[in-house]
């Protein structure tokens, strides 16, 4: 991969908690345009990887570059001006705020040198916000409360969306509408670092998939490769690509 087509590029990342190490020298790469997912079993750091990339983990050693930038050491609300956006695990919407009032409040950080669309346009581009946009986040059903999740962190105009298990606790019909928002939000130019759990999700979506167990890269390559391969989808994640 040249330098010129890397958006994102992790060296030897070390990070963890206090004294806990989690990340044991994470390598990656993500390509812009591209979609890139992050898959492991439970507790191997992918929430992590994500965390020292945005910042909310400040990591230990290792390096962390976006567009040509150093950003290793940079705070979340610095990192989103870089413009990068996370979609947390468990989706934290404010449960008290309209939808209109979630997406208001992703609108105030991230990138400052751009015309950012406004709260309206991005509500409007999600049919099922759309009709909602007054209601509290509490009263939205999961998939609705995912999308608002999507929309309050599109609302900066990232380049490289990273989401961590968009589709998890999903009905399989709104998990397959999750899955096409993140198709159409690549097709429109946003790169994507997506962390699944669910494989056959991460294969579908990806251009390219990394493999995290203990806190490394051990396996990487093109999704259709990976998922042509049943004795690593069995060894790293205790399942066979789907047939
Ligand atoms: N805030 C925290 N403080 C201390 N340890 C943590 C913290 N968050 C996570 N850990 C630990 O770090 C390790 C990696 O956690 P992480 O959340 O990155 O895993 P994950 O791959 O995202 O797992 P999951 O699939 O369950 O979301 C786990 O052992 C976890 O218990
Ligand atoms: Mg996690």
């Amino acid at each position: 991969m040249s330098d010129r087509d890397t958006l994102l590029s992790v060296r030897d990342l070390v990070s963890g908690y206090g004294s806990t190490r989690v990340l044991q020298g994470v390598d990656l790469d993500v390509e812009r345009g591209s979609v890139v997912t992050l898959i492991g079993r439970n507790g191997v750091g992918k929430t992590t990887t994500l965390r020292s990339i945005l910042g909310s983990v400040t990591p230990t050693s290792g390096s962390i570059t976006f567009d040509g930038t150093d950003i290793t050491m940079l705070s979340p609300e610095k990192t989103a001006r870089e413009g990068i956006s996370l979609v947390p695990e468990e989706r934290r919407v404010f449960p008290g705020l309209t939808v209109s009032e979630n997406v208001e409040i992703g609108r105030i950080g991230g990138r400052q040198d751009i015309d950012k669309p406004t709260v309206e346009e991005i509500i409007d581009e999600f049919e099922n916000l759309a009709r909602h946009r007054n209601s509290k986040g509490a009263n939205l059903s999961g998939g609705e409360q995912q999308m608002l999740a999507i929309a309050r962190a599109l609302v900066s105009a990232p380049d490289l969306l990273m989401l961590d298990e968009p589709t998890e606790g999903l009905a399989p019909s709104i998990v397959k509408q999750v899955q096409r928002k993140i198709t159409q939000l690549n097709d429109e130019g946003v790169t994507i670092l997506l962390v699944e759990q669910n494989v056959q999700v991460a294969l579908d979506a990806a251009d390219y998939v990394y493999i995290l167990d203990k806190g490394q890269v051990v396996h990487e390559g093109p999704a259709d490769e990976i998922a042509a391969d049943d004795e690593i989808l069995d060894r790293y994640l205790g399942v066979s690509a789907a047939e």
